[in-house]
């Protein structure tokens, strides 16, 4: 019999993909959420966490990048596997060898396109919208130590029009999300979880 996989989610802000994660999660008898991470105590992620009664830990820069208080937390709930849903900080090599192979992302973009530091939220749709691009969508990918680098797990994408404003390309590139993150995550963690 296998044992269930532990996702932990980390959220710098509003945290739809976190709440469309859990959501899909919610009944699944192989994955559940078990922890919601935030850098910033003010992230809605963490108001959204607490909806389906999951648990919360907020961390600062010193806790995540000099210490292994994170380590510590995500070990004492007993994480398999990271996803990482708007998370905004780079992530530091303890934790990536804490978890080799086990961490995904996502990007608004269709990298290697408008990936890279700085290249979050709106500012992506922004650059799309200004290179004159005619179609963009989403990257979900396995994190190692560069920004948006890491195996491309997949990618979806979507029309641009030129009517399209950054705001309405932002609406398309986040239904992609919502479709595809969460099967995305089930398909690639379940691959990847070692059987006991
Ligand atoms: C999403 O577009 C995600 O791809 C990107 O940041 C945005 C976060 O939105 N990395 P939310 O916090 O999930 O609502």
């Amino acid at each position: 019999m296998n044992k269930k996989i532990r996702l932990a989610i980390f959220a710098s802000g509003n945290g739809s993909n976190a709440e469309a994660i859990m959501k899909y999660f919610s009944q699944h008898s192989q994955i559940e959420v078990v922890l919601l991470l935030s850098n910033n105590a003010d992230a809605f992620a963490l108001e959204r966490a607490r909806r389906f009664t999951i648990p919360t830990f907020v961390f600062n820069k010193a806790q995540f990048r000099e210490s292994d208080e994170v380590i510590r937390r995500l070990n004492e709930s007993h994480v398999t596997h990271l996803v990482l849903a708007g998370f905004l900080w780079l992530l530091p090599p303890n934790l990536i060898e804490a978890f080799p192979d086990k961490i995904v992302n996502i990007h608004p973009s269709l990298l290697p396109k408008f990936g890279g530091k700085g290249m979050y939220g709106i500012k992506v749709h922004q650059a799309v919208k200004a290179a004159g691009e005619t179609k963009t969508g989403i990257t979900i990918h396995e994190v190692n130590e560069k920004y948006d680098d890491g195996k491309i797990l997949l990618q979806a994408s979507c029309e641009v029009l030129p009517s399209d404003t950054p705001e309405s390309i932002a609406a398309k590139v986040n239904a992609l999300e919502y479709e595809y993150f969460p099967k995305t995550i089930e398909r690639w963690a379940l691959s990847s979880s070692t059987p006991s």
